[in-house]
């Protein structure tokens, strides 16, 4: 049992948001910090750290608490294991009373499972520093590969002797069940049933966790024989998941934060010399090729990715295809492509790290852009392979989920491909209205319409009377009011008595413009709802309604609901505050816009629901007349949905 005191220094000592602040990129904001949640998938930042108070809370998934629960959470660590870790952190000796048979109990496999592998790590290191053998083979392969001591050290390299048992029988010497090593993959078993080591004669590379702990091996063979592999690799194992492990990421990620760009390269070796060499922003996808889980891990420390290719790599036009993966994070791709026969790790071996970050600089390119000039390269000039490569980089083009990000490709790429931009626009919201449909036709409770609508109609909403309910389903098509119909309360809230200038001559105030706006719109939240006739009521008494009135509300879920919706603003569309430059804490610069778009988004929202419950009515068994009145009524509305789209911006497809 870790002691009181020792618990009560490591809860003193570990800041919340420097615990935090390991594994989620933090923004100040005023006096909180703000960030991507890593506890659920969002694009915009609902995870807030308060210093002052020593907790986090997102108000996204609603996941909260301390320094210690942050840590127990995200790493999946018991109380106790998440307390030590901090101690680590934090230099805190442990203290423990003495160990209990309960606690002897409580420390799980999985620990097992990380000793033995750290155990195998130091045996690993002890036989190459230590052992003739070690250090004439072992030791001596990486220094002639030009690896400095202080980083074979760092990276914990180490060398497997070249005997079948070597390290299964210091470990059993040593007290360790022989269970665990074959759990690990340390031994294995043949046919015949006999154990054996997995690693023999292999200059080995620890693979650390994200908190650094040891989980699995790559050992590289020194023998030149064609018929030996060249790396062997430890399998999977309870504590090693290789699709979602980066090597190199440990000793990286304070790299990758600080200059908000993460190399990504193609093996151990070049992770270890581009670090040795000063650049420290570098990880590999071991053993494996890259994975989506991989671009997740990655998007948390940064969104900004340059992928360095080796030169002769036959597979880069193989690749192309797995890293549109990268897009659809969001996340910015930029490839860099080394000369033939060179790799990151001989390239700047022979001409060192300033003549690298030169060529970083010189040849890197939008991945995008990568991708278009080799396919274009191989299509010469045969139309049918041009158009093939056109239809493949819209597709890639398409997987950005930022589209003010994609129509500056669309653009540039136009001018590439030689093909006008409205083209490559209608292709592109065609590609994303296929794929809308394919999502809507998913989300379908049964698949009764063949004619997927544009929207979808909402479950409490509206509706003609024959209408059968219909299941709330995931998706974009098929999202509540909710979003809008709050984002609209929490501008009046936070707005509604600051005055703005809506034609250059007059100031108006802008919760009564809201009201007013609103007259032919109804809330479906209750709630919401209650705001608004309060408001309306105050107005009529001439008063208008402050942030502080409301969050002080004597009504108590008014108040409560204003609360929440001030301290975490709703953040529709990142595309279209983007496209009007509006930083969430700075939609004051742009008052105007904010107000808008606030009362755009909910008519649209409503107006999509309006037009769905048409849609339905058509697809129903009418006279020719009621018909024609349906199709006129549905065309109307369609140009008023035009007419916000417009000035929404959305002229593509999001
Ligand atoms: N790899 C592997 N198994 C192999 C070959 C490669 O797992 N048989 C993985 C390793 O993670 C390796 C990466 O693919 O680091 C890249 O392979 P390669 O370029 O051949 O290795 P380098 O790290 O460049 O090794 P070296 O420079 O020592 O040849
Ligand atoms: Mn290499």
């Amino acid at each position: 049992m870790i002691k009181k005191e020792t618990i009560d220094r490591i809860i003193e000592t570990a800041l919340v948001e420097e615990v935090v602040g390991d594994f989620v990129q933090l923004k100040k904001r005023g006096t909180s910090m703000i960030g991507l949640c890593p506890f659920h998938n969002e694009k915009s930042p609902s995870f807030n750290v308060s210093p002052a108070k020593g907790i986090y809370k997102c108000f996204g998934c609603g996941k909260g608490g301390d320094s210690i629960s942050f840590v127990m959470e995200h790493e999946k660590y018991s109380y106790p294991e998440a307390l030590k870790y901090l101690a680590k952190k934090y230099n805190i000796e442990v203290e423990e009373s003495e160990i209990t048979p309960e606690y002897q109990a409580e420390v799980d496999r999985r620990e097992s499972l990380y000793i033995i592998t750290n155990y195998a790590a130091k045996f690993f290191e002890t036989t190459m520093w230590g052992s003739p053998s070690g250090q004439t083979i072992g030791l001596s392969y990486f220094r002639e590969r030009g690896f400095r001591d202080d980083i074979i050290k760092k990276f914990e390299l180490g060398y497997s002797p070249d005997e079948w048992t070597a390290l299964q029988d210091k470990a059993i010497a040593d007290g360790y069940r022989p269970e665990f090593l074959e759990e690990t993959g340390l031994s294995v078993k043949n046919d015949s049933g006999k154990v054996y080591d997995r690693f023999r004669g292999r200059v080995m590379f620890p693979i650390h966790n994200f908190t650094g702990r040891i989980i699995g091996f790559g050992g590289r063979t020194l023998k030149t024989d064609k018929n030996v592999p060249k790396y062997v690799n430890s399998p999977q194992s309870d504590i090693y998941n290789k699709s979602n492990v980066l090597y190199g990421l440990f000793q990286a990620k304070k790299a990758i934060r600080d200059v908000d760009n993460c190399y990504l390269v193609e093996g151990y070796a070049d992770v270890i010399s581009v670090h040795q060499a000063g650049v420290q922003n570098v990880v590999a996808a071991s053993g494996t090729s890259l994975t989506p889980e991989h671009v997740k891990i990655m998007a948390r420390v940064t969104k900004n990715v340059t992928i360095l290719f080796d030169g002769d790599a036959a597979g880069i036009k193989a690749s192309l295809r797995g890293l549109d993966m990268i897009l659809e994070e969001g996340l910015n791709a930029k490839v860099v492509l080394f000369p033939d026969g060179h790799d990151p790790d001989s390239y700047i071996q022979k001409l060192g790290s300033a003549a690298f970050k030169t060529h970083i600089e010189l040849h890197q390119q939008d991945f995008i852009f990568f991708k278009t000039q080799i396919l274009l390269k191989e299509a010469a000039n045969d139309p049918i392979k041009k158009a093939a490569v056109i239809r493949d980089i819209i597709e890639s083009i398409a997987k950005i989920p930022d589209a003010i990000k994609a129509s500056v490709f669309v653009r540039e790429c136009s001018a590439l491909l030689n093909v006008e931009e409205r083209i490559l626009i209608a292709e592109l919201n065609n590609i994303k209205l296929t794929k809308l449909k394919k999502n809507y036709t998913r989300n379908q409770p049964d698949a009764e319409s063949p004619q997927p609508a544009t929207h979808s109609p909402q479950p409490d909403s509206p509706q003609p009377e024959d209408e059968s309910p219909q299941p709330a389903a995931r998706g974009s098509l098929n999202e509540t009011d909710e979003p809008q119909e709050h984002e609209l309360i929490r501008v009046l809230i936070s707005y509604g008595d600051a005055l703005v200038n809506w034609d250059g001559m007059t100031d108006t105030y802008i919760g009564p413009y809201i009201i007013t706006n609103l007259s032919d719109i109804s809330f479906n939240d209750k709630l919401c709802e209650r705001v608004i006739t309060y408001y309306h009521d105050e107005l009529d008494k001439g008063i208008i309604p402050t942030e502080k009135a409301l969050l002080q509300h004597p009504d108590k879920e008014i108040k409560n609901l204003a609360i929440s919706l001030i301290s975490s603003p709703y953040m529709l569309s990142a595309n279209w505050y983007d496209m009007h430059h509006i930083n969430v804490p700075d939609e004051k610069v742009n008052l105007k816009a904010t107000i808008m778009g606030a009362i755009f988004h909910l008519k649209k929202k409503k107006i999509a629901t309006m037009l769905a419950a048409k849609q339905k009515q058509l697809q129903a068994d009418n006279t020719s007349e009621q018909e024609l009145q349906l199709m006129q009524q549905y065309l109307q509305l369609k140009e008023v949905e035009k007419y916000i789209s417009n000035y929404l911006g959305s002229v593509i497809i999001k």
